[in-house]
């Protein structure tokens, strides 16, 4: 199965969760391959963010090695599953989609768990570690829902 995580500028939300959930597959000797994206070209070829990478630190998670990439509608092809972290780049996808097929591997993170809120994952940009921390357990939460929903039958 292949997944990639996409938030704006692929340097805060989507690495954190490309590496919490790429551990997690690790964990439980599960296959499949984890990417991650952002839909605005700002930040490509920089390192995660200095407080994403001390919050996965923090957690056992290592994402140093992460370089961000811009989406491009070509990867709608490389992938079974494209996760939104927030309802903007959910928007942001469905323009690039060209079919059918692309706009139903769409989802919205937080669609994982009913009635889950927050509905979109927080852009922690702007804010402070504390912001790091709530975004990282809030990607937890979800990437463990999607790993029990579909890869656990
Ligand atoms: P991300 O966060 O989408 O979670 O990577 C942001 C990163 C950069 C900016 C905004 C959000 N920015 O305005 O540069």
């Amino acid at each position: 199965m292949n997944i990639i995580f996409v938030c704006l500028g692929n340097i805060c939300r989507s690495p954190i969760a490309e590496g919490v959930f790429r551990q997690k597959l690790k964990e439980r000797k599960l296959k499949g391959n984890v990417s991650s994206a952002g839909t605005m070209h700002w930040h490509q070829g920089k390192p995660p963010h200095s407080s994403s990478q001390q919050i996965c630190k923090n957690n056992g998670v290592d994402i140093s090695h992460q370089r961000s990439q811009l989406f491009q509608a070509e990867m709608f092809q490389d992938f079974d599953w494209i996760i939104a972290m927030d309802e903007l780049n959910k928007v942001d996808l469905l323009l690039l989609c060209q079919n059918e097929i692309d706009r139903n591997k769409i989802i919205l993170f937080s669609d994982v768990i009913p009635n889950y809120q927050p509905l979109d994952v927080p852009d922690p940009y702007y804010g402070d570690f504390s912001d790091y921390e709530l975004v990282y357990k809030i990607i937890n939460e979800l990437c463990q829902a999607f790993i029990e929903k579909y890869f656990i039958q």
